[in-house]
C-alpha cells in the first residue's frame, strides 16, 4: 500500500519493495487488509462459473482470495510491476493454483483483453496509483460482460473530524517512518498520505464510475471510514 511521488512511475517503486510488500501491508494495516480483501470476495456476482480480472494485482493476494469463492472458475491478474507479479506467481505456484490464476504484466489503462470478457473486475488499493482513473474505468467497462460488476477497494478519509485528524496524524507522521524502517526505501512510504488525501473518494468516485457507464454504483465505509469498498454494474 505504498506509492511514489510520480504516479506514472509508481510501478518502479513497487519493483523495489516487492520482496517486503506483504509484510509491510500487514504491519501498517494492523492485519486488517485480510478482512478488507475478504469483503471483495463477498461482493462478487452470485452467478456460477465466473471469470474475474484483478487489476493492479500486486503480489496476487486478491486473486488468491477470490479463487476461494465457489462461483469463481478463473482469475487473471494484471500489474505494471514485474517484481510484484513475479512474487505473486511464486505464491500461486506454492499453493498449486496455476490452473486457476494467471498473473500478467500490463497497464490497467490499456487492458490487453477483448470486450465483454469478464464477469467481474476487482481493484484493491490500486486505483489510487493509476494516473488516468477515468481511462481505467472506461477500460473496465469495455472488458466487463453485460451483467458484470466492478469492485474497488481504496483508502478514504473518515468523515468525523476528530477521527480524520487522528488518522491524518498517523498517515503523515507515523506510517512513513514505519514504512521506511521496514522497506529500507526512502521514498516509497513518504507520499502515501498525499495520494490518499488527493484521491476522489466517496461520492466523487461513484460519480466517476457512473461517467464510465457503470450503473447502480454504491459504496460502503469500512473501519471507521479509512477504507471504502465501491461496486457498480454494467447492464
Ligand atoms: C498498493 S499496490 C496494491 C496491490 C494489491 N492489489 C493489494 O491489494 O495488495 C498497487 C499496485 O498498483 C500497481 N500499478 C501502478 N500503476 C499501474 C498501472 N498503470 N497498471 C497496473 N498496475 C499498476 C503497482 O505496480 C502496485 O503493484
Amino acid at each position: 500500500m505504498s506509492l511514489s511521488h510520480s504516479k506514472t512511475e509508481s510501478f518502479k517503486l513497487f519493483n523495489e519493495i516487492a520482496g517486503r510488500y506483504d509484510l509491510i501491508n500487514s504491519v501498517l494495516s494492523f492485519g486488517l487488509h485480510y478482512q478488507w480483501r475478504r469483503l471483495i470476495r463477498k461482493t462478487l456476482p452470485r452467478r456460477n462459473n465466473i471469470k474475474v480480472l484483478d487489476l493492479a494485482t500486486g503480489t496476487g493476494d486478491v486473486a488468491l482470495e477470490l479463487v476461494k469463492a465457489p462461483q469463481v472458475s478463473r482469475v487473471d491478474g494484471l500489474d505494471m510491476s514485474i517484481g510484484m507479479v513475479e512474487k505473486g506467481r511464486r505464491k500461486v505456484q506454492a499453493k498449486n493454483l496455476k490452473q486457476k490464476i494467471d498473473l500478467k504484466v500490463g497497464d490497467a489503462q490499456a487492458l490487453p483483453f477483448p470486450d465483454n470478457a469478464y464477469d467481474a473486475i476487482t481493484i484493491s488499493f490500486g486505483i489510487r496509483n493509476i494516473p488516468d482513473v477515468p481511462l481505467c474505468l472506461e477500460e473496465c467497462y469495455r472488458v466487463l460482460r453485460p451483467g458484470g460488476r466492478l469492485i474497488v477497494l481504496e483508502f478514504a478519509l473518515p468523515s468525523s473530524k476528530l477521527v480524520r485528524a487522528g488518522h491524518l496524524f498517523y498517515l503523515r507522521n507515523i506510517l512513513p517512518k514505519i514504512g521506511k524502517a521496514l522497506s529500507g526505501h526512502e521514498v516509497a512510504y513518504k507520499y502515501l498520505n498525499e495520494t490518499i488525501e488527493d484521491f476522489p473518494f466517496g461520492e466523487r468516485f461513484t460519480k466517476l464510475m457512473a461517467d464510465s457507464g457503470l450503473e447502480n454504483n454504491r459504496f460502503e465505509e469500512l473501519t471507521g471510514g479509512i477504507v471504502n469498498i465501491y461496486w457498480g454494474d454494467k447492464n
